[in-house]
């Protein structure tokens, strides 16, 4: 196949209409499509003598929207037998075969051609279609390319049908054909649970005709990979509709089943993933695939739907924020850390991995000591995992400089301070650093609740401040606060976003606020569980009302992991300036009186047996409540799930909305994906924000009306409650 052939007979199927009326695609002159060419269209074909070469250019990732289903069903059209041609080779432009359908599309009614016709016009197209792949296959993407004869993909390719992610089932057969193609067993991960898997694996399981040897599959390399490959004449397969399906472990829907259900919080997606296999076999495609289609539209219109949608754009939005649009991120090679126990190490951990040359600063020796026993810890569970190699671990760990001296920062690009939570120590370590380190290097603070502005009050070159707060445990937890000060210059916030993002974490912008967006939220929905607890509610009852809800735990439940002190420590803090109006519940500050500070020490709101981190029901916390309620002179009464739910809920959301509205968040979704990401809020609710709008701000309205009335003074209503849109 030689290059300038590539270039003549370029349809563009935009244009298809004047097309159409011809019976053959004419090769004229001015179909011919030269370098200058110039808009790529989404779906183009090229007549190479023996093939037809259809190429999807939709940028990014070649999503199925309706421009290029079209494309495909003009292809369908076009590439007709004409006595010389052996087959139709699709290939995919740009760094991915198709990734998965344009979710934007999702809002509104499908528009045809649709995905189903396309794929079964393309599994009994009289010649034989070949996708050729390279990047993701994702959803729609992997739909196509099982209704295709053969599969080539080049050995980096990874095929997932992540319709699970976003709330639904597939919609063009994905669960019908893939059980067919590779078995019961090997599907259901992939459909139930969104997993990916590499080429190597997809041709074991005989999803692949061919793995190529290296290099990506777009355009001409792509086509020739498949003329060699056809040039072997291989047998057409059956279409892998007919096929039976293969099933190892017959008990293995029933497993999954239980699995799911112990698992799930709520979400219905992965088990209706699973339900759409069970008509795979119990069906014939013919049956199978329009009832697949008819659940996954009904699905497209659900709640759960529309909030991981939300979801998966707010991840993609809310580390581009409208205050970096001009930010140039500055180069970082060397980050200092200074603290290194609970968060400082896991921050330090995480720049290891991302590889970047580290420093940990601990004011002693025995600390110094016991950061590095904190690496090493970490270390060891990374290569337990299989994230690192035994041997670059051990490179990484000897890489890193853990001392007491601030000398080892001078080099540093970027500083981090996770020290004590306490002012003064935290200013006595910005000078320190502001001493030994470069003008223009960054200075970041992890705290969680101080302001950062006192924090780094007299340090020179306040454009180059920031906060980044991460979460506990650091090496894991995705989400960092970025937080703009009075005079963080737009590069360094830019920075700041990149540098979380360099370690696998994403970043939201916060202003300056107590508690920022997420502990701010958190203080609030406290708050009213407490009032909850004086005015009748238990833990148990709280924290099994929040799980029912979808939270990874309940507020209570939280508190003693997290342990006690540090809330307690802020509320002392706080308690000059609390308003005195506002309703205050001492039970937590009578807990930790009592030493009784969470999981740590063997008792908290629950009660815990040695070595082990299962809440038992505490009844002197009960009694507690009930004395106190009785000495404040309430009447306890009985709140049911659903009350705690949506009290809890409008809480979260008017505070939410008073961040926005104060400026503190830049937008609705930034505020939701601090949930998701820091704070365990089930992703099928979209985020508090993403629930009120759900059920309706006019809801939560009325659900604080009665919050306010319970406890009165103490609850500022965000003005989109008073005014609802
Ligand atoms: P921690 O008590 O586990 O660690 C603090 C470390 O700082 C200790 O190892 C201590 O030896 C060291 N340190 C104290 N003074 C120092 C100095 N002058 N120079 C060098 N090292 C010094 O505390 P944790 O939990 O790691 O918290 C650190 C900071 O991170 C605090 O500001 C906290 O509010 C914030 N944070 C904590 C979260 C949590 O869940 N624990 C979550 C997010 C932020």
């Amino acid at each position: 196949m030689s290059q300038s052939l590539l270039k003549i007979g370029c349809i563009n199927l935009t244009d298809w209409s004047s097309i159409k009326k011809e019976p053959m695609p004419s090769l004229r002159e001015d179909r011919i499509m030269t370098t200058n060419t110039p808009a790529p269209m989404p779906v183009t074909i090229h007549d190479s003598g023996h093939y037809w070469h259809v190429t999807i250019n939709n940028p990014p990732v070649n999503a199925t929207s309706t421009a290029v289903r079209q494309g495909l069903a003009d292809a369908l059209t076009i590439c007709v037998v004409d006595g010389k041609k052996k087959a139709v080779i699709l290939t995919c432009a740009g760094r991915s075969f198709i990734a998965g359908g344009d979710i934007t599309e999702f809002d509104a009614p499908p528009q045809e051609p649709h995905l189903p016709d396309v794929c079964n016009g393309i599994e009994t197209s009289p010649l034989p279609w070949i996708a050729v792949m390279h990047g993701h296959v994702l959803g729609g993407g992997l739909e196509i390319a099982m209704a295709a004869a053969y599969r080539l993909a080049d050995p980096k390719t990874r095929f997932g049908m992540t319709e699970v992610k976003v709330g639904l089932i597939p919609g063009a057969g994905g669960s019908q054909r893939l059980p067919r193609l590779i078995g019961l067993d090997a599907a259901i991960p992939i459909l139930t649970a969104g997993t990916l898997i590499t080429a190597d694996a997809f041709m074991g399981l005989g999803g692949l005709d061919m793995v190529t040897e290296g290099g990506a599959m777009a355009d001409d390399q792509g086509l020739r990979a498949a003329e060699d490959f056809l040039a072997a004449l291989p047998p057409r397969p059956d279409p892998v509709s007919t096929r039976a399906i293969v099933i190892a472990d017959p008990d293995i829907m029933r497993h999954t089943e239980a699995k799911l259900n112990a698992a799930s919080k709520g979400g219905q997606a992965p088990l209706a993933n699973l339900a759409a296999l069970q008509l795979a076999i119990e069906y014939d495609f013919k049956d199978g695939q329009p009832e697949e289609r008819k659940r996954h539209l009904a699905m497209r219109d659900s709640a759960e739907s529309r909030a991981l949608r939300h979801a998966f754009l707010a991840e993609r939005q809310v580390s581009r924020p409208a205050l970096i649009k001009d930010g140039r991120p500055k180069d970082i090679k060397t980050v200092a850390v200074v603290g290194g126990g609970l968060m400082g190490a896991g921050i330090a951990f995480s720049a290891m991995m991302a590889g970047y040359a580290v420093r940990l600063i601990e004011r002693d020796n025995d600390a110094v000591n016991a950061a590095r026993g904190r690496l090493s810890g970490m270390m060891d569970g990374a290569i337990k995992r299989g994230k690192v190699a035994a041997e670059q671990a051990e490179a990484r760990m000897n890489a890193a400089i853990v001392k007491d001296d601030y000398a080892i920062a001078a080099d540093a690009d970027i500083a981090i301070e996770a020290v004590f939570e306490d002012l003064k120590v935290k200013q006595d370590v910005f000078q320190s650093l502001a001493a030994v380190m470069r003008d223009d290097a960054l200075l970041a603070t992890n705290t969680s609740y101080l302001d950062p502005h006192q924090i780094m009050d007299g340090v020179s070159h306040p454009e180059r401040m920031l906060g980044l707060h991460f979460f506990s445990p650091a090496n894991i937890m995705k989400l960092v606060e970025v937080i703009t000060l009075n005079e963080t210059s737009r590069d360094v916030l830019a920075t700041g976003f990149a540098f979380a993002k360099s370690l696998g974490k994403t970043g939201v912008l916060s202003r300056v606020c107590d508690g920022f967006i997420g502990n701010r939220i958190l203080a609030a929905y406290r708050r009213e569980a407490d009032y909850l607890l004086m005015d009748g509610a238990t833990p148990t009852q709280i924290d099994r009302a929040m799980r029912g809800f979808g939270m990874t735990m309940g507020p209570y439940e939280m508190q003693d992991m997290a342990g006690l002190q540090i809330a307690w420590a802020n509320r002392k803090r706080l308690a000059p300036t609390r308003p005195e109006a506002e309703r205050y519940v001492p039970i937590g500050d009578e807990l930790c009186a009592r030493e009784w500070f969470g999981q740590r020490s063997g008792r908290g709101w629950y009660r815990y047996e040695e070595g082990d981190h299962t809440p038992h029901h505490n009844p002197e916390v009960d009694v507690l409540i009930e004395t106190m309620a009785k000495d404040a002179g309430l009447k306890r009464e009985n709140f049911d799930d659903d009350t705690i739910q949506l009290r809890l809920l409008a809480v979260m959301a008017n505070e939410g909305a008073l961040i926005v509205e104060d400026g503190i968040a830049e937008r609705d979704m930034d505020v939701d994906m601090v949930k998701l990401l820091g704070y365990g809020f089930p992703r099928w609710r979209g985020g508090p924000m993403c629930f009120a709008q759900e059920i309706g701000w006019s809801r939560i309205a009325e659900t604080m009306a009665d919050v306010d009335r319970q406890s009165p003074d103490s609850w500022t209503l965000a003005r989109r409650l008073t005014k609802p849109a």
